[in-house]
């Protein structure tokens, strides 16, 4: 039986519903030498800022039981070496190309989404989960407010679909889902990492040079299905869903829970070719299954 793997989101197609995530895929060049890029779904950007970004002190990454913590702080060329040198040739992968955009004021978003326009960018992903430095350094995705405006000033400028990624570090995450529908995005995604800390009980310093940095891979995966489960079901937009992804069927576990596609990070850095086995695993799980199209799992849920 073959498989019907494409997905439609935002009227953008996908070959299939796994897509890097941002910041462990880097413009995808090093994984050229693993594997065939032009498999995936799509390719989400390391995060990309105003200006050019050398990121935090070292150590930025540290071991997790089941997973990592990492605090690399946003390293980037900045969005115009970006959209001169990096795109051009990110394009010729014959994939979704995603550009995952940061800043650290409503201002710098809506210029990101501006310098976007005119570009062969397919979608843009607003990364909210930055310090709000003109606000005094709270993160835009916590508050709901702070949400919608900062989606409403990136959309106002922005001509491809809006995907808005979602902070997993609130109490109530529906709202923040909503806030960003309300603001006018196209779609969300979720989840960013969970903040944590690393302890090293001889030298009795923190591990991370930076302090506190970002949990991700499998540890966070049934936080991350909880709030893909959730949002789904407060939004009427599509949900890309992300968090611990390391198998096909943890996959398929997401797009059940509501989610239309899945990013897939920590995984390639644990395994290069993670990211290919990942595709042709769901593929066999819908044909063991009897599935016919990919797409039939997407909220299929049986509650
Ligand atoms: C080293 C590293 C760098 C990351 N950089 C970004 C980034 O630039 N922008 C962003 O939105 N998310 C970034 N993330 C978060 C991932 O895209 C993803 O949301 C998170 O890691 C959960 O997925 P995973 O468990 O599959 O890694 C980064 C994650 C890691 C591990």
């Amino acid at each position: 039986m073959s498989v019907d793997m494409a997905v439609k989101i935002c009227g953008v197609d996908f070959k299939n519903p796994i897509i890097a995530a941002s910041g462990t895929f880097g413009f995808g060049f090093e994984y050229g030498e693993f594997f065939d890029v032009s498999l995936l779904g799509g390719i989400s950007s390391k995060g990309l800022t105003p200006a050019r970004r050398e990121g935090n002190p070292s150590p930025r990454i540290a071991e997790t039981p089941a997973g990592m913590l990492n605090a690399v702080g946003l390293q980037n060329p900045g969005i115009d070496e970006f959209l001169a040198e990096i795109l051009p040739e990110m394009k010729k992968f014959g994939t979704v190309i995603i550009v995952n955009v940061a800043g650290s004021s409503v201002d710098d978003y809506a210029l990101m989404t501006e310098k976007l326009k005119g570009t062969q960018v397919d979608m843009v992903e607003l990364n909210i989960s930055c310090p709000n430095v003109k606000e005094g350094g709270v993160t835009f995705g916590v508050d709901p407010a702070m949400v919608e405006r900062v989606t409403r000033a990136a959309k106002a400028n922005c001509a491809q679909p809006l995907i808005v990624k979602l902070t997993p570090n609130v109490s109530a995450i529906a709202d923040n889902a909503k806030a960003a529908e309300q603001g006018g995005a196209d779609a969300v995604s979720l989840i960013n990492t969970i903040t944590g800390m690393a302890i090293d009980p001889v030298s009795r310093r923190r591990v991370l040079a930076n302090k506190t940095g970002g949990l991700s891979g499998p540890a966070i995966k049934p936080v991350a299905l909880r709030m893909v489960y959730e949002v789904s079901k407060a939004i009427r937009l599509p949900v890309i869903g992300m968090g611990g992804i390391m198998t096909g069927k943890d996959a398929a576990e997401f797009m059940l829970a509501g989610a239309s596609a899945v990013m897939v990070g920590s995984a390639t850095v644990f395994d290069p070719l993670s990211l290919p086995r990942i595709i042709s695993e769901l593929k066999d799980f819908c044909e063991c299954n009897k599935i016919a199209a990919v797409r039939e799992l997407t909220g299929a849920l049986v509650d």
